[in-house]
């Protein structure tokens, strides 16, 4: 599934600190010290309003004792190539102990590791390194659901009358009878295909689960699941984690009534089928219901015990925010008196899919005064959606076009995520027969949806036979792609015209340039449907300007700003453009970018 077209096509989808150790082993928390790059200081409460934050999805990225699985000491063993990209919070898909159906998003136990990742004395130590890299560390939060094999379920579905029956979402069969399980309560549906219902022969009785049979829902409207998740937060930010990333947030509550979600129809009036073949539903009686905020709001303040004297340093919340528009994304943050995330996910302009200015632009404008001066975070991609060459790229320059989206990336105001890999211009590699499928959903769906897998390939750390990711004999859990002889790090290391020198440079930009770095965002030459460009406007600095070409021809743009003459200076450009002589003649190669600051 391409979860981006689904929120595109109006049905609401998904998907879409430090510490150190002390001499007795156990954690302690460490200052994170305030974040000093370049000349910009920020301090350590406002560190994430401007900041660079990096997805790593841990079993793909670094693999350090060769069982082809990658783990937290070999995201420790590279924190020093993040550390010179310009990264300063790193967000972990989950490591906890999982069955792994779901790859960590099934977690069994909430308050440890999983092996295959390492142990806590591991993450405690990666915690510690990347502190004093002032590097934070951001973990997955998963509060919808649980795995089936958490000790929680175990006894949930052991009995009706088990102290934690009211965890989850248990219901009778509609029709059921004593011989006859009925059919599943309603048509509400899973993301992964067919019934959201699991029938339940123990107890005789249906449980939901959004996800993955192996994922049943917590029930919210139970207190003590609200309590757990409070302790559990608290537990992992007194190891000095920098904040959470909260999964599938908008789906905490479902409709008590369990009334049927509508069918979505296309403009003829058909219903539109998924692909697993059944009729796409509206998700209204399943997603986006209001007790999700008072739960953020919960959480938030929780988090916010931890930015004290003891703990400082803002422990950011993001959120998992696929949101169709602006309004409900500016409810994500939260009442000023009970704030809920600082940084739920931006993907209206991230996941518009398609090299379209006047999108672009008006995207852009929302979030600049839509958001109610909040900071969006940008995205593009992520572990569940094809990379950028699959849904931007035309084949021929996919490079350039990585160029353009990362300077509305990083040089728009506010926070911007990136997916590892991103950075080198590693491509969607999706498995090419259904025997190779890994994530269970490209089996379901095989051969419409072939899952995840082609966006969740090995790091391309060089050109050797694992690309670096594993040691040369073993056998990488996904195999590593082709594209790797040519586009990995060591290469583009080397190469000022690289894409991964570019992403440096975009981001000292972000981090080191006053404009940059806190600046206004207001559009320029606001009818261009062939380039986007933008200026950024800061008190007691010269004014930054982008022009970033979204077509495959040469383009000429004359840019005025007013209160300023023409002159420019270059501050960064693509490979082989001129410097202009004038911002009133600014020349543009095939989806080239330039960035100068205003004279
Ligand atoms: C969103 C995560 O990003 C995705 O990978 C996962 O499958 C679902 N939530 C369920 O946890």
């Amino acid at each position: 599934m391409n979860w981006s077209k689904v929120v595109a096509s109006g049905a609401i989808a998904l998907f879409l600190g430090a510490a150190a150790l002390s001499a007795g082993g156990q954690s302690a928390p460490v200052p994170p010290a305030p974040q000093s790059v370049g000349t910009i200081q920020s301090s350590a409460r406002d560190w994430w309003k401007n900041a660079v934050i990096y997805q790593i999805y841990p079993r793909s990225f670094q693999d350090s004792n060769g069982d082809g699985i990658g783990d937290l000491n070999g995201i420790t063993q590279r924190l020093d190539y993040l550390k010179e990209l310009g990264v300063e919070a790193i967000w972990l898909t989950p490591v906890y102990p999982s069955p792994q159906v779901d790859f960590g998003y099934d977690i069994s136990d909430y308050k440890s590791i999983d092996p295959q990742y390492g142990t806590l004395a591991d993450f405690d130590r990666l915690v510690a390194e990347a502190g004093k890299r002032h590097i934070r560390i951001v973990m997955d939060m998963v509060m919808n659901h649980t795995s089936d094999k958490h000790e929680w379920f175990i006894q949930s579905r052991s009995s009706r009358s088990n102290p934690y029956r009211d965890w989850y979402m248990w219901r009778d069969g509609k029709g059921e009878t004593a011989t006859d399980k009925g059919a599943p309560p309603n048509n509400w549906q899973s993301e992964f295909g067919h019934s959201a219902w699991q029938w339940d022969e123990k107890t005789r009785q249906y449980y939901y689960h959004k996800f993955y049979i192996q994922q049943p829902d917590l029930n919210w409207y139970n207190p003590k699941v609200h309590e757990a998740f409070r302790d559990i937060i608290s537990f992992w930010l007194k190891r000095g984690v920098g904040g959470f990333r909260f999964d599938a947030i908008t789906t905490l509550f479902e409709d008590p009534n369990l009334a049927d979600e509508g069918v979505v129809k296309d403009k003829d009036g058909n219903p539109i089928i998924n692909a697993f073949g059944e009729p796409q539903l509206d998700g209204s009686k399943t997603e986006f219901l209001p007790g999700l905020h008072a739960v953020m709001q919960e959480m938030r303040a929780t988090a916010d015990t931890f930015n004290s004297n003891k703990f400082p340093g803002t422990r950011v919340l993001i959120g998992e925010t696929y949101l169709p528009d602006i309004t409900g994304l500016t409810k994500m943050y939260g009442p000023p008196d009970k704030p809920e995330f600082e940084l739920p996910m931006d993907t209206q302009v991230g996941f518009i899919d398609k090299l379209d200015v006047v999108q672009f632009r008006a995207k852009l404008t929302e979030a600049e005064t839509g958001l109610g001066g909040h900071v969006p975070l940008l995205v593009f991609d992520n572990h569940d959606n094809p990379r950028l060459d699959a849904r931007y790229g035309d084949g021929v320059h996919d490079t350039d076009i990585q160029r353009v989206l990362s300077a509305v990336l990083f040089l728009s105001r506010g926070a911007a995520l990136f997916y590892y890999g991103d950075e080198v211009g590693m491509k969607t590699t999706p498995p090419v027969r259904k025997e190779d499928v890994k994530d269970p959903m490209g089996v379901t769906g095989w051969p419409k949806e072939k899952g995840r897998d082609g966006e969740r390939t090995p790091m391309q750390w060089d050109a050797s036979a694992n690309a670096g990711f594993t040691t040369a004999g073993a056998t990488p859990w996904l195999p590593v792609p082709p594209s790797a002889a040519t586009i990995n790090v060591e290469a583009e290391a080397g190469d000022p015209n690289s894409l991964l020198a570019w992403y440096r440079s975009v981001i000292r930009l972000k981090k080191t340039n006053l404009a940059f770095a806190r600046g206004d965002n207001t559009m320029l030459d606001a009818s261009n449907t062939k380039v986007l460009s933008w200026l950024r406007k800061a008190p007691g600095a010269p004014p930054g300007v982008v022009s970033a070409n979204f077509t495959a021809e040469p383009q000429t743009v004359s840019l005025s700003v007013p209160g300023f003459g023409g002159k420019v200076k270059t501050l960064l450009k693509t490979p082989g453009a001129a410097d202009p002589t004038s911002l009133g003649q600014i020349q543009l190669g095939p989806f080239g970018v330039y960035v100068g600051e205003i004279q």
